[in-house]
C-alpha cells in the first residue's frame, strides 16, 4: 500500500493542467452501454475507479480500449450477461450507473446492491423508485438488486426524484438513461443538474436521444427506439480544479489552471474570493492567487449550483487555518466527517456537532501521520501536508489515486514535495 511523504509548508506557483471529469465518464462510459456498436469517450482520466468501470463492462461483454491521449473505446455490439457481481460493484459504488442502461438495452439486470461507505449509508432508493415509475419491477435475490422490465418496453412516465439530501447525481443519471429508450414522454422533476448530469445529457442527445431542459431540474424526454455509437469529450474535472484552487490558497501561492470551467464552480469562486482569494478568469481556465491567511466564513454544502459536498473538506483544510472561527455545515452526506479528526492530528481545532464542524482558525498546522479514509478527505490531508510545518505521512493513499489521477506528478513541478512510497 503507497504511502505519501510531504514536506511542508510549501508554496504553490505556476500551470497545471486539470483532467476531464471522472464523475461525467463514469456515467457517459455506462450510457455507451445503450448504442451497439462501438463509442468513443475522450478525456478520461487514468484512475482506479475508471479501472473498476473498464473491467466491470468487460464483464458486460462489452470489452473497453485503451486509445491515445486519454480516449476509450467501449464496443457495447453485444451485451452477453447483463450482471454487475459484487466482486466488481464493491470495489466501487458508481458501479450502479449500469443499471439503468442495462435496463433499457436488455430488459432486464442484476446489480449487486452497493453497501455504505465512509461518507454515509448511500442508499438507492430513488434509483430504484424511478425505474419503477418506468414499468420496472425490482426485487433481492442474494443481495443482488434484480429488476425486470414489463412485455413491451419501459414506459414513459412522470418521475418526482427528490430526496431527503436534495436530488440524486446519479439517480438522476440511471433515470435519464433508462427513459432515452422508453416508449412515450418521461418528465423527471428535481433532477439533479451537476454539469457531469448536463454532460451525461449531451452526449446521449449525440447519441440521437431527445432530451430538453438540460441543465434544469426538469428534465423532458422523447423515448426512440434505438441510440447510435458516439464520440465525446468528457468535461473538465471540477473537483479537480477546485481542490488546486484551495491548494493555490492553502500554501498562499499562485496558480494558473487550464482546462477549466469556472462556471461550473462558481459557489466555490465565490466563497473563495469573500475570503481574500484571488481568482481572475483566463482564456483556458483561471489565475488563483492568495498572499495572506484567508478570512473565517461559514460554508453549507448543496447539490449544484450550491457549494459541492465534494470540496467540503478540502475547504476545512483551509478554514482550519483561517483567522477567525467559521462553521461548515454538510447538507448532502451529514456524516461525510472523517477528515475533521485527522486535521485535528494536524493540530487543527474542529469540532463536530451533528452534521456541522466549528472550525476555530490556527495560526499554523503541524506535521503528524495521519490516514486517508475516503477520495476528497484525503485530497485535504494532502492539502493540510503542504501547508502544514514538518514532514506528515498519509497513509492509504489508494483513496486519493480513486479520482486523482497521479496528485504528486501535478503538484511537485508547481512547488510540493510528495514521495510516494510503499508502506
Ligand atoms: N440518496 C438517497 N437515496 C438514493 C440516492 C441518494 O437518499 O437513492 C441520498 C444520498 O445518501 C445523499 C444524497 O442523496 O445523501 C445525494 O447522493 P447522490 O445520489 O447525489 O450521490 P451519488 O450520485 O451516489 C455523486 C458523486 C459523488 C458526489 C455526489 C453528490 C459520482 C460517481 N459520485 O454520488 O462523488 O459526492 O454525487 O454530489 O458521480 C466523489 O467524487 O468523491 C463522490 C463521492
Amino acid at each position: 500500500m503507497d504511502v505519501f511523504r510531504i514536506q511542508g509548508p510549501v508554496q504553490l506557483k505556476g500551470h497545471i493542467q486539470v483532467n476531464g471529469s471522472k464523475n461525467a465518464a463514469l456515467p457517459i462510459m455506462a450510457a455507451c452501454l445503450l448504442a451497439p456498436g462501438k463509442s468513443t469517450i475522450q478525456g478520461v482520466p487514468d484512475l482506479s475507479d475508471i479501472t473498476v468501470l473498464k473491467d466491470l463492462l468487460g464483464e458486460l461483454g462489452c470489452p473497453v480500449t485503451t486509445l491515445q491521449d486519454r480516449s476509450v473505446q467501449i464496443d457495447a455490439t453485444n451485451i452477453t450477461r447483463p450482471v454487475g457481481d459484487y466482486e466488481i460493484v464493491r470495489r466501487m459504488r458508481a458501479s450502479i450507473c449500469i443499471l439503468g442502461p442495462l435496463l433499457a438495452r436488455c430488459g432486464k439486470v442484476e446489480v449487486s446492491m452497493p453497501g455504505g461507505c465512509a461518507i454515509g449509508d448511500r442508499p438507492i432508493n430513488i434509483h430504484v423508485s424511478g425505474l419503477e415509475q418506468l414499468g420496472a419491477k425490482f426485487h433481492l435475490e442474494n443481495g443482488n438488486v434484480v429488476a425486470d422490465a414489463p412485455k413491451g418496453g419501459l414506459k414513459g412516465a412522470e418521475i418526482f426524484l427528490g430526496g431527503p439530501f436534495g436530488s440524486t447525481v446519479l439517480g438522476t443519471a440511471n433515470v435519464l438513461m433508462a427513459a432515452t429508450l422508453a416508449r412515450g414522454i418521461t418528465v423527471i422533476e428535481s433532477a439533479a443538474c451537476e454539469p457531469e448530469i448536463t454532460d451525461l445529457a449531451h452526449c446521449l442527445n449525440k447519441m440521437g436521444a431527445k432530451i430538453s431542459g438540460i441543465g434544469s431540474p426538469r428534465l423532458t424526454i422523447e423515448g426512440v427506439s434505438t441510440l447510435t455509437p458516439v464520440t465525446h469529450r468528457v468535461i473538465p474535472d471540477r473537483i479537480e480544479a477546485g481542490t488546486f484552487m484551495i491548494g493555490a490558497a492553502i500554501t498562499r501561492g499562485e496558480l494558473a489552471l487550464t482546462n477549466c470551467h469556472m462556471g461550473d464552480l462558481m459557489a466555490v469562486v465565490h466563497k473563495l474570493r469573500s475570503l481574500g482569494v484571488t481568482i481572475e478568469s483566463s482564456d483556458e481556465g483561471c489565475c488563483v492567487a492568495m498572499d495572506r491567511h484567508v478570512a473565517a466564513t461559514d460554508v453549507t454544502t448543496h447539490p449544484f449550483p450550491g457549494f459541492p459536498t465534494d470540496l467540503q473538506a478540502q475547504f476545512m483544510a483551509l478554514l482550519a487555518l483561517a483567522e477567525g472561527n467559521s462553521v461548515v455545515i454538510e447538507k448532502v452526506f451529514p456524516d461525510r466527517f472523517m477528515h475533521v479528526a485527522e486535521l485535528n492530528r494536524m493540530a487543527a481545532n474542529l469540532r463536530k456537532e451533528g452534521p456541522c464542524v466549528i472550525v476555530a482558525g490556527v495560526k499554523k498546522l503541524i506535521a503528524a501521520p495521519v490516514m486517508a479514509s475516503d477520495l476528497r478527505a484525503s485530497a485535504a490531508l494532502v492539502l493540510a501536508a503542504m501547508a502544514a510545518h514538518g514532514t506528515s505521512v498519509i497513509n492509504r493513499v489508494y483513496h486519493i489515486d480513486r479520482g486523482y489521477e497521479r496528485i504528486e506528478e501535478k503538484l511537485n513541478p508547481v512547488g510540493a514535495n510528495i514521495v510516494r512510497e510503499k508502506a
